[in-house]
């Protein structure tokens, strides 16, 4: 299939353009590289021995995306692009609705003016209600705790829509729990720009000597040692979860939305994942407890059973694969991409 990715030189968009390209796909990349950089199109393209297809440009210009739609043949949309900061859309709302949610509309405009009526949606665990028990079914209640998590409610409740008024209308979202990682080469992995606030990637930044330490965020959780406990999923898995996703969709898979966790089923708390990264890296990563961060659950892990079931996917990689992984990748990348 030729499938177009929005955001695709991101961090899970790159990831999944190397799987849908082994799977036989020819993919199509759209991005406007306002968080991520075009070093990374020439990382893709060696690790897939082929140039790619990159149109730069924005989701929200309608008239770029529908003659991109048709240039390229696309049969199927995988949608990523977007800003994915909690704390950034504290501060800074309005652009979060108008890139998230003005950036699905013209994408769903554009797709429906070519008749391509076939789409992959990047949503979040962080849609799920603060108080459901681990581990989360997609059938758990939802809510939004911040303007981020709104903008991902908001596209599945569009995205529900759309095939009571039309049935050809084929869509999958995908609620991705805590991706980590990088692509086993080393040549790409994830890329973020200031200081990190998720926990891999600071811990990553600590042990190639760029932070000082580890800031735990509370160890006083009812958890396994009192950190938080969250589902942490290798992104070349998460990234194969994607390809499932298509051909399930492409072989006339359910007709409504379906609606499908990614993640391992299993929980690990931030002292594990200190630990584990220590022993992929081979020294200890220095860390220092502090109190808890605003917003935090005690744990979230997913249940992955619809994912087994419907998209015969399952996670295959460890916490130490995804540390090890991630230790490659920021050793001979200790820089990174420059933006
Ligand atoms: P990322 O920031 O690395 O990638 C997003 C890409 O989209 C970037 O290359 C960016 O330049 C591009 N982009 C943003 N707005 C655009 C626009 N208007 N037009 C064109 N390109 C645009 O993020 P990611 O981690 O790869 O996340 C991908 C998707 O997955 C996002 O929708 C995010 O909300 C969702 N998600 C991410 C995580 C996570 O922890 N990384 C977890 C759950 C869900
Ligand atoms: C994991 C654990 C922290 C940093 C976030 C978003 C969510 C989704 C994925 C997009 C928690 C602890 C963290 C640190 C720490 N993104 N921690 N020290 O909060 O589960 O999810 O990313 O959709 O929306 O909220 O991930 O990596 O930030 O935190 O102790 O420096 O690590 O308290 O227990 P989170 P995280």
């Amino acid at each position: 299939m030729n499938i177009l990715l929005t955001g695709g030189a991101g961090y899970i968009g790159s990831h999944t353009c190397i799987s849908l390209h082994a799977a036989g796909h020819h993919a199509v990349i759209l991005d406007n590289f306002c968080n991520s950089s075009r070093a990374v199109l020439s990382a893709m393209g060696r690790i897939i021995g082929q140039t790619l297809a990159v149109v730069e440009g924005d989701v929200r210009d309608v008239d770029l995306v529908t003659q991109t739609l048709r240039l390229h043949k696309i049969d199927a949309v995988v949608h990523f692009a977007a800003h994915k900061s909690v704390s950034e859309s504290l501060q800074k709302p309005l652009d979060y609705y108008n890139n998230n949610v003005v950036g699905l509309i013209s994408l769903l405009s554009a797709m429906d003016a070519v008749g391509c009526r076939q789409l992959v949606f990047s949503s979040s665990a962080t849609v799920y209600c603060a108080r459901e028990p681990s581990p989360v079914r997609e059938s758990s209640a939802r809510n939004h705790r911040n303007p981020y998590a709104h903008t991902k409610l908001i596209g599945e409740d569009i995205l529900a829509a759309l095939p009571v008024a039309d049935t050809e209308w084929k869509l999958a979202i995908l609620r991705y729990f805590n991706p980590v990682g990088a692509h086993e080469s080393g040549l790409i992995g994830e890329q973020p720009y200031g200081t990190p606030s998720n926990l891999v990637p600071y811990v990553s930044q600590v042990a190639i000597g760029k932070l000082p330490y580890v800031k735990i965020f509370g160890d006083d959780y009812p958890t396994v040692d009192g950190t938080g406990v969250r589902d942490f999923v290798h992104v070349m898995d998460l990234a194969e979860g994607h390809t499932a996703a298509i051909s399930k969709i492409a072989n006339n898979g359910p007709t409504q939305p379906f609606t499908v966790n990614l993640g391992t089923g299993k929980g690990h708390s931030v002292r594990e994942v200190i630990q584990t990264y220590s022993e992929a890296c081979g020294i200890q990563v220095p860390f220092h407890v502090e109190d808890r961060r605003a917003g935090d659950v005690a744990e979230c892990y997913a249940d992955v059973s619809l994912a087994a079931d419907l998209l015969d996917w399952r996670a295959r990689r460890s916490l130490m694969d995804l540390c090890s992984d991630s230790w490659r990748w920021q050793r001979l990348n200790p820089q990174g991409f420059a933006q």
